[in-house]
Protein backbone atom coordinates (compact mmCIF):
# COMPACT_ATOMS: atom_id res chain seq x y z
CA UNK A 1 0.00 0.00 0.00
CA UNK A 2 1.24 3.70 -0.89
CA UNK A 3 1.62 5.21 1.85
CA UNK A 4 -0.40 8.35 2.95
CA UNK A 5 1.44 11.67 3.58
CA UNK A 6 -0.43 13.29 6.74
CA UNK A 7 -2.03 15.68 4.96
CA UNK A 8 -3.78 13.32 2.76
CA UNK A 9 -4.82 11.09 5.68
CA UNK A 10 -6.42 14.32 7.05
CA UNK A 11 -7.40 15.96 4.20
CA UNK A 12 -10.69 13.60 3.63
CA UNK A 13 -12.35 14.65 6.88
CA UNK A 14 -11.76 17.71 8.18
CA UNK A 15 -10.46 19.88 5.31
CA UNK A 16 -13.76 22.08 5.78
CA UNK A 17 -13.26 22.35 9.75
CA UNK A 18 -9.98 23.08 9.13
CA UNK A 19 -10.73 25.89 6.52
CA UNK A 20 -13.27 27.33 8.40
CA UNK A 21 -10.92 27.57 11.66
CA UNK A 22 -8.17 29.39 10.02
CA UNK A 23 -10.33 32.03 8.49
CA UNK A 24 -11.50 32.56 11.79
CA UNK A 25 -8.03 32.90 13.14
CA UNK A 26 -7.39 34.85 10.11
CA UNK A 27 -10.08 37.55 10.75
CA UNK A 28 -8.68 37.71 14.44
CA UNK A 29 -5.35 39.11 12.85
CA UNK A 30 -7.25 41.31 10.57
CA UNK A 31 -8.75 42.76 13.36
CA UNK A 32 -6.11 43.24 16.17
CA UNK A 33 -3.80 44.51 12.80
CA UNK A 34 -6.41 47.41 11.97
CA UNK A 35 -5.51 48.38 15.64
CA UNK A 36 -1.75 47.83 16.30
CA UNK A 37 -1.05 51.54 16.67
CA UNK A 38 -3.81 51.93 19.50
CA UNK A 39 -1.81 52.29 22.93
CA UNK A 40 -3.03 49.03 24.83
CA UNK A 41 -4.51 50.75 27.54
CA UNK A 42 -6.60 53.01 25.12
CA UNK A 43 -7.76 49.62 23.41
CA UNK A 44 -8.58 48.01 27.32
CA UNK A 45 -11.31 50.52 27.65
CA UNK A 46 -13.04 50.50 24.37
CA UNK A 47 -15.85 48.32 24.85
CA UNK A 48 -17.01 48.05 21.23
CA UNK A 49 -13.59 46.81 19.97
CA UNK A 50 -14.02 44.04 23.03
CA UNK A 51 -17.68 43.31 22.12
CA UNK A 52 -16.11 41.90 18.71
CA UNK A 53 -13.77 39.59 20.91
CA UNK A 54 -16.77 38.39 22.76
CA UNK A 55 -18.24 37.24 19.74
CA UNK A 56 -15.63 34.85 19.23
CA UNK A 57 -16.54 33.21 22.17
CA UNK A 58 -19.56 31.06 23.11
CA UNK A 59 -20.74 32.24 25.92
CA UNK A 60 -23.71 30.63 28.20
CA UNK A 61 -26.92 33.02 29.31
CA UNK A 62 -27.71 31.35 32.02
CA UNK A 63 -25.80 33.55 34.36
CA UNK A 64 -22.47 35.71 34.29
CA UNK A 65 -19.38 33.71 34.40
CA UNK A 66 -16.49 35.41 36.87
CA UNK A 67 -15.22 32.73 37.68
CA UNK A 68 -12.61 31.95 35.06
CA UNK A 69 -10.15 31.87 37.12
CA UNK A 70 -10.65 27.95 37.61
CA UNK A 71 -10.51 27.27 33.76
CA UNK A 72 -11.51 29.72 30.80
CA UNK A 73 -13.87 28.98 27.59
CA UNK A 74 -12.03 28.27 24.92
CA UNK A 75 -12.79 30.38 21.50
CA UNK A 76 -14.80 29.12 18.90
CA UNK A 77 -12.33 28.75 16.48
CA UNK A 78 -9.52 27.09 18.49
CA UNK A 79 -12.53 25.00 20.12
CA UNK A 80 -13.27 24.10 16.33
CA UNK A 81 -9.90 23.28 15.37
CA UNK A 82 -9.32 20.94 18.71
CA UNK A 83 -12.31 19.29 17.54
CA UNK A 84 -10.99 18.70 14.17
CA UNK A 85 -7.65 17.03 15.85
CA UNK A 86 -9.80 15.10 17.80
CA UNK A 87 -11.46 13.36 14.32
CA UNK A 88 -7.95 13.45 12.87
CA UNK A 89 -6.23 11.74 15.67
CA UNK A 90 -8.97 9.27 16.01
CA UNK A 91 -9.32 8.41 12.01
CA UNK A 92 -5.81 6.60 12.10
CA UNK A 93 -5.39 6.16 15.49
CA UNK A 94 -2.48 4.39 16.80
CA UNK A 95 -0.86 5.58 13.07
CA UNK A 96 -1.02 8.99 13.90
CA UNK A 97 0.31 8.23 18.03
CA UNK A 98 3.08 5.96 16.35
CA UNK A 99 4.11 7.94 13.22
CA UNK A 100 3.17 11.76 14.20
CA UNK A 101 2.62 12.47 17.97
CA UNK A 102 6.07 12.78 19.08
CA UNK A 103 7.40 15.35 16.33
CA UNK A 104 4.35 16.90 16.99
CA UNK A 105 4.41 17.34 20.41
CA UNK A 106 7.88 18.98 19.65
CA UNK A 107 6.76 21.47 17.63
CA UNK A 108 4.26 22.96 19.73
CA UNK A 109 7.01 22.48 23.01
CA UNK A 110 9.10 24.80 20.55
CA UNK A 111 6.44 27.63 20.41
CA UNK A 112 5.41 27.50 23.96
CA UNK A 113 9.07 27.82 24.90
CA UNK A 114 8.67 31.15 22.22
CA UNK A 115 6.23 32.18 24.59
CA UNK A 116 7.78 31.78 27.67
CA UNK A 117 11.81 32.49 26.32
CA UNK A 118 13.31 29.89 27.60
CA UNK A 119 15.05 27.20 25.67
CA UNK A 120 12.91 24.09 24.23
CA UNK A 121 15.38 22.00 26.41
CA UNK A 122 14.43 23.09 28.99
CA UNK A 123 10.22 23.15 28.69
CA UNK A 124 8.04 19.98 28.70
CA UNK A 125 3.95 20.13 28.05
CA UNK A 126 2.01 18.47 31.07
CA UNK A 127 -1.62 17.70 31.41
CA UNK A 128 -1.90 20.79 34.18
CA UNK A 129 0.56 22.67 37.03
CA UNK A 130 -0.26 20.05 39.78
CA UNK A 131 1.53 17.15 37.70
CA UNK A 132 4.39 20.23 36.88
CA UNK A 133 4.91 21.10 40.31
CA UNK A 134 4.23 17.75 41.92
CA UNK A 135 6.54 16.38 39.67
CA UNK A 136 9.68 18.80 41.23
CA UNK A 137 8.50 18.53 44.49
CA UNK A 138 8.09 14.57 44.79
CA UNK A 139 11.35 14.49 42.29
CA UNK A 140 13.53 16.39 44.86
CA UNK A 141 16.03 14.08 46.76
CA UNK A 142 14.63 15.46 50.50
CA UNK A 143 16.91 13.63 52.92
CA UNK A 144 15.73 14.32 57.07
CA UNK A 145 15.49 17.40 58.25
CA UNK A 146 15.91 19.47 54.77
CA UNK A 147 13.80 22.53 54.86
CA UNK A 148 10.96 24.02 52.19
CA UNK A 149 9.53 27.50 52.49
CA UNK A 150 6.02 28.19 51.07
CA UNK A 151 3.06 30.16 52.00
CA UNK A 152 -0.44 29.55 53.54
CA UNK A 153 -2.09 31.07 51.04
CA UNK A 154 -0.52 28.32 48.05
CA UNK A 155 -2.27 26.13 46.16
CA UNK A 156 -3.46 23.45 48.44
CA UNK A 157 -2.51 20.59 46.39
CA UNK A 158 1.02 21.43 46.58
CA UNK A 159 0.56 22.21 50.05
CA UNK A 160 -0.16 18.79 50.63
CA UNK A 161 2.07 17.45 48.38
CA UNK A 162 4.99 18.74 50.46
CA UNK A 163 3.16 17.15 53.47
CA UNK A 164 3.59 14.22 52.06
CA UNK A 165 7.29 14.51 51.53
CA UNK A 166 7.45 15.58 55.23
CA UNK A 167 6.13 12.16 56.48
CA UNK A 168 7.75 10.31 53.31
CA UNK A 169 11.57 11.75 54.18
CA UNK A 170 11.22 13.59 57.30
CA UNK A 171 11.92 17.25 55.84
CA UNK A 172 10.42 20.20 57.34
CA UNK A 173 8.10 22.69 55.46
CA UNK A 174 8.01 26.49 57.09
CA UNK A 175 5.01 28.12 55.75
CA UNK A 176 4.46 31.88 56.15
CA UNK A 177 2.46 34.32 55.74
CA UNK A 178 1.92 36.95 53.14
CA UNK A 179 0.73 40.31 53.85
CA UNK A 180 -2.98 41.17 51.63
CA UNK A 181 -2.02 44.68 51.24
CA UNK A 182 2.01 44.86 51.26
CA UNK A 183 3.84 48.23 51.44
CA UNK A 184 6.80 47.50 49.56
CA UNK A 185 8.15 44.61 47.66
CA UNK A 186 10.57 44.64 50.52
CA UNK A 187 7.98 43.48 52.79
CA UNK A 188 7.40 40.88 50.95
CA UNK A 189 10.81 39.37 50.09
CA UNK A 190 11.19 39.86 54.01
CA UNK A 191 8.40 37.50 55.36
CA UNK A 192 9.83 34.58 53.01
CA UNK A 193 13.52 35.32 54.15
CA UNK A 194 12.79 35.08 57.91
CA UNK A 195 11.83 31.41 57.12
CA UNK A 196 15.35 30.46 55.66
CA UNK A 197 17.60 28.69 57.57
CA UNK A 198 20.48 27.23 56.73
CA UNK A 199 19.14 23.83 55.86
CA UNK A 200 16.15 25.06 53.40
CA UNK A 201 16.38 23.74 50.13
CA UNK A 202 14.01 24.97 48.46
CA UNK A 203 11.11 28.14 48.32
CA UNK A 204 7.84 27.22 46.41
CA UNK A 205 6.42 31.15 45.74
CA UNK A 206 3.34 31.60 43.71
CA UNK A 207 3.44 34.35 41.01
CA UNK A 208 -0.15 35.20 41.47
CA UNK A 209 -1.76 34.64 44.71
CA UNK A 210 -5.11 32.43 43.39
CA UNK A 211 -7.44 33.48 46.41
CA UNK A 212 -6.33 37.26 46.13
CA UNK A 213 -4.66 37.67 42.62
CA UNK A 214 -1.62 39.54 43.98
CA UNK A 215 0.75 39.51 41.89
CA UNK A 216 4.57 38.83 43.73
CA UNK A 217 7.73 40.13 43.31
CA UNK A 218 9.29 36.89 42.02
CA UNK A 219 12.60 38.52 40.56
CA UNK A 220 13.51 40.05 43.83
CA UNK A 221 12.52 36.45 45.70
CA UNK A 222 14.42 34.59 43.83
CA UNK A 223 17.49 36.81 43.80
CA UNK A 224 17.08 36.38 47.72
CA UNK A 225 16.57 33.24 47.80
CA UNK A 226 19.82 32.27 45.40
CA UNK A 227 21.75 34.92 47.42
CA UNK A 228 21.22 32.08 50.69
CA UNK A 229 21.90 29.02 48.52
CA UNK A 230 18.42 28.31 48.19
CA UNK A 231 16.75 26.92 44.93
CA UNK A 232 13.13 28.16 43.65
CA UNK A 233 9.95 26.85 42.78
CA UNK A 234 7.16 29.43 40.80
CA UNK A 235 3.57 28.40 40.40
CA UNK A 236 2.77 30.24 37.59
CA UNK A 237 -0.72 28.47 37.34
CA UNK A 238 -2.31 32.50 36.80
CA UNK A 239 0.33 33.89 35.31
CA UNK A 240 1.57 32.28 32.03
CA UNK A 241 -0.66 34.22 29.16
CA UNK A 242 -2.02 36.74 31.57
CA UNK A 243 0.48 38.27 32.14
CA UNK A 244 3.40 40.10 29.92
CA UNK A 245 7.02 38.52 30.99
CA UNK A 246 9.63 36.02 30.07
CA UNK A 247 11.19 33.64 32.14
CA UNK A 248 14.40 35.62 32.25
CA UNK A 249 12.24 38.54 34.42
CA UNK A 250 11.51 35.77 36.87
CA UNK A 251 15.24 36.35 38.14
CA UNK A 252 16.41 32.57 36.96
CA UNK A 253 14.22 30.85 38.89
CA UNK A 254 15.05 27.15 39.05
CA UNK A 255 11.50 25.86 37.90
CA UNK A 256 8.07 27.41 36.80
CA UNK A 257 4.99 25.72 35.98
CA UNK A 258 1.42 26.63 34.13
CA UNK A 259 -1.38 25.83 33.07
CA UNK A 260 -2.22 26.15 29.75
CA UNK A 261 -6.59 25.77 29.98
CA UNK A 262 -6.23 28.81 32.42
CA UNK A 263 -5.28 31.92 30.68
CA UNK A 264 -3.64 30.57 27.06
CA UNK A 265 -6.97 29.67 25.78
CA UNK A 266 -6.18 26.04 25.39
CA UNK A 267 -8.40 23.42 26.58
CA UNK A 268 -8.75 21.52 29.49
CA UNK A 269 -5.44 19.67 30.66
CA UNK A 270 -2.56 21.37 29.21
CA UNK A 271 0.36 22.66 31.08
CA UNK A 272 4.05 23.05 31.01
CA UNK A 273 6.89 23.03 33.39
CA UNK A 274 10.23 24.62 32.71
CA UNK A 275 13.36 23.79 34.55
CA UNK A 276 16.43 25.04 34.57
CA UNK A 277 19.03 22.91 32.54
CA UNK A 278 21.28 22.70 35.48
CA UNK A 279 18.31 21.73 37.45
CA UNK A 280 16.96 18.91 35.23
CA UNK A 281 19.91 15.79 36.12
CA UNK A 282 18.93 16.27 40.19
CA UNK A 283 15.36 15.36 39.46
CA UNK A 284 13.85 11.83 39.88
CA UNK A 285 10.95 11.30 37.46
CA UNK A 286 7.86 10.36 38.62
CA UNK A 287 7.33 8.08 36.22
CA UNK A 288 10.37 6.11 35.12
CA UNK A 289 11.74 6.15 31.30
CA UNK A 290 15.02 5.02 30.54
CA UNK A 291 15.50 6.57 26.95
CA UNK A 292 16.23 9.67 28.07
CA UNK A 293 19.12 11.16 29.79
CA UNK A 294 19.43 12.05 33.30
CA UNK A 295 20.02 15.47 32.11
CA UNK A 296 17.44 15.40 29.55
CA UNK A 297 13.82 16.94 30.41
CA UNK A 298 12.12 14.78 28.77
CA UNK A 299 12.74 12.12 31.19
CA UNK A 300 10.13 13.91 33.61
CA UNK A 301 7.66 13.37 30.89
CA UNK A 302 6.34 9.88 30.77
CA UNK A 303 3.31 10.04 31.66
CA UNK A 304 1.83 7.04 29.18
CA UNK A 305 -0.96 7.06 25.98
CA UNK A 306 -2.25 10.75 26.11
CA UNK A 307 -4.91 13.05 24.56
CA UNK A 308 -2.43 13.94 21.86
CA UNK A 309 -5.22 16.54 20.18
CA UNK A 310 -5.21 18.58 23.12
CA UNK A 311 -1.49 19.37 22.60
CA UNK A 312 -2.33 19.97 19.23
CA UNK A 313 -4.87 22.34 19.80
CA UNK A 314 -2.14 24.32 21.99
CA UNK A 315 -0.97 25.93 18.65
CA UNK A 316 -4.05 26.96 17.92
CA UNK A 317 -4.71 28.77 21.27
CA UNK A 318 -1.33 30.03 20.62
CA UNK A 319 -1.87 32.02 17.26
CA UNK A 320 -5.37 33.46 18.63
CA UNK A 321 -3.45 34.31 21.62
CA UNK A 322 -0.46 35.95 19.36
CA UNK A 323 -3.15 37.57 17.34
CA UNK A 324 -4.35 39.43 20.20
CA UNK A 325 -0.92 40.29 21.99
CA UNK A 326 -0.04 39.39 25.43
CA UNK A 327 0.50 43.71 26.01
CA UNK A 328 -3.08 44.24 25.28
CA UNK A 329 -4.63 40.69 26.58
CA UNK A 330 -2.65 41.96 30.04
CA UNK A 331 -4.31 45.68 29.92
CA UNK A 332 -7.71 44.56 29.05
CA UNK A 333 -7.73 42.26 32.11
CA UNK A 334 -6.55 44.81 34.23
CA UNK A 335 -9.15 47.27 33.21
CA UNK A 336 -11.57 44.81 33.45
CA UNK A 337 -10.64 44.52 37.42
CA UNK A 338 -9.56 47.79 37.99
CA UNK A 339 -13.58 48.64 36.66
CA UNK A 340 -14.91 46.72 39.54
CA UNK A 341 -12.71 47.20 42.32
CA UNK A 342 -12.32 51.10 41.92
CA UNK A 343 -16.07 50.51 42.39
CA UNK A 344 -16.36 49.18 45.91
CA UNK A 345 -13.28 49.54 47.30
CA UNK A 346 -13.95 51.93 50.30
CA UNK A 347 -17.85 51.22 50.15
CA UNK A 348 -18.77 50.83 53.56
CA UNK A 349 -19.11 47.71 54.30
CA UNK A 350 -17.40 45.88 51.37
CA UNK A 351 -13.57 44.89 51.94
CA UNK A 352 -11.70 44.06 49.16
CA UNK A 353 -8.43 41.58 49.33
CA UNK A 354 -6.37 42.72 46.56
CA UNK A 355 -3.82 45.22 46.71
CA UNK A 356 -4.68 48.53 45.15
CA UNK A 357 -1.15 49.34 43.26
CA UNK A 358 -1.61 48.87 39.72
CA UNK A 359 1.49 46.24 39.59
CA UNK A 360 0.01 43.82 42.09
CA UNK A 361 -2.82 42.56 40.33
CA UNK A 362 -4.39 42.19 36.93
CA UNK A 363 -7.49 39.97 36.21
CA UNK A 364 -7.96 38.68 39.27
CA UNK A 365 -9.44 40.59 42.77
CA UNK A 366 -11.59 39.56 45.73
CA UNK A 367 -13.83 41.27 47.69
CA UNK A 368 -16.07 40.07 50.64
CA UNK A 369 -18.74 42.06 53.04
CA UNK A 370 -18.45 42.24 56.59
CA UNK A 371 -21.29 40.38 58.27
CA UNK A 372 -21.96 37.79 55.61
CA UNK A 373 -19.79 34.11 55.28
CA UNK A 374 -17.78 33.63 51.76
CA UNK A 375 -20.33 30.86 50.63
CA UNK A 376 -23.55 32.49 51.92
CA UNK A 377 -22.15 35.41 49.14
CA UNK A 378 -20.73 33.41 46.72
CA UNK A 379 -24.96 31.58 46.85
CA UNK A 380 -26.25 35.09 47.43
CA UNK A 381 -24.31 36.28 44.22
CA UNK A 382 -25.43 33.25 42.44
CA UNK A 383 -29.65 32.55 43.75
CA UNK A 384 -30.00 36.75 43.26
CA UNK A 385 -27.99 38.03 40.64
CA UNK A 386 -27.16 34.96 38.38
CA UNK A 387 -23.30 36.10 39.14
CA UNK A 388 -20.63 32.92 39.30
CA UNK A 389 -17.72 33.68 41.51
CA UNK A 390 -16.06 31.38 43.93
CA UNK A 391 -15.95 31.92 47.53
CA UNK A 392 -12.53 31.77 49.67
CA UNK A 393 -12.53 31.44 53.11
CA UNK A 394 -9.42 30.38 54.40
CA UNK A 395 -4.94 31.79 54.85
CA UNK A 396 -6.56 35.26 56.09
CA UNK A 397 -8.78 35.87 53.35
CA UNK A 398 -12.98 35.97 53.34
CA UNK A 399 -14.28 37.18 50.13
CA UNK A 400 -15.07 35.99 46.79
CA UNK A 401 -13.14 35.51 43.99
CA UNK A 402 -13.69 37.57 40.71
CA UNK A 403 -12.20 36.57 37.37
CA UNK A 404 -12.95 38.43 34.41
CA UNK A 405 -12.01 37.11 31.18
CA UNK A 406 -11.71 38.68 27.51
CA UNK A 407 -15.32 38.15 26.82
CA UNK A 408 -16.29 39.54 30.10
CA UNK A 409 -18.31 43.07 29.40
CA UNK A 410 -18.51 46.16 31.83
CA UNK A 411 -22.22 45.61 31.44
CA UNK A 412 -21.78 42.28 33.61
CA UNK A 413 -19.39 43.83 35.92
CA UNK A 414 -22.05 46.54 36.59
CA UNK A 415 -24.66 43.66 37.62
CA UNK A 416 -21.72 42.57 39.97
CA UNK A 417 -21.04 46.20 41.85
CA UNK A 418 -24.86 46.69 42.27
CA UNK A 419 -24.88 43.16 43.72
CA UNK A 420 -22.07 44.29 46.47
CA UNK A 421 -23.37 47.18 47.18
CA UNK A 422 -26.75 46.25 47.54
CA UNK A 423 -25.81 43.30 49.60
CA UNK A 424 -23.40 45.48 51.72
CA UNK A 425 -25.65 48.12 52.53
CA UNK A 426 -28.82 45.28 53.76
CA UNK A 427 -26.32 44.40 56.42
C1 LIG B 1 -2.01 28.94 42.28
C2 LIG B 1 -2.45 27.64 41.68
N1 LIG B 1 -1.56 26.66 41.56
C3 LIG B 1 -1.89 25.49 41.01
C4 LIG B 1 -3.15 25.24 40.54
C5 LIG B 1 -3.49 23.91 39.95
O1 LIG B 1 -3.82 24.05 38.61
P1 LIG B 1 -4.35 22.77 37.85
O2 LIG B 1 -5.58 22.32 38.55
O3 LIG B 1 -4.61 23.25 36.47
O4 LIG B 1 -3.29 21.75 37.95
C6 LIG B 1 -4.13 26.23 40.65
C7 LIG B 1 -5.50 25.99 40.18
O5 LIG B 1 -6.37 26.83 40.21
C8 LIG B 1 -3.77 27.46 41.24
O6 LIG B 1 -4.66 28.44 41.39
Amino acid sequence: MRSLSKREFLGSISATLVASTFASLASIERLFAQVATVAPDALAADEEFWESIRKRYTITRDFIQLENGYYAATAEPVLDSYIGHVRDVNLISSYYMRTQQADDKLAVRRELARLLGCSEAELIITRNTTESLDTVISGFDWKPGDEAVMAESDYGSMLDMFKLQARRHGMVNHVVSVPLHPQSDDEIVAVYEKAITPKTRLLMVCHMINITGQILPVKKIVEMAHRRGVQVMVDGAHTFGQLDFAIADLGGCDYYASSLHKWLGAPLGSGILHVRKDRIKALWPMFADSSFADDDIRKLNHTGTHPAPTDLAIRDAIRFHDAIGIARKAARLRHLQRYWTDKVRGVKGIVVNTPGAMERSCATANAGIDGIAPAELAKMLFDRYRVFTVAIDGAGVRGVRVTPQLFTTTRELDVLVDALKALAAAQ
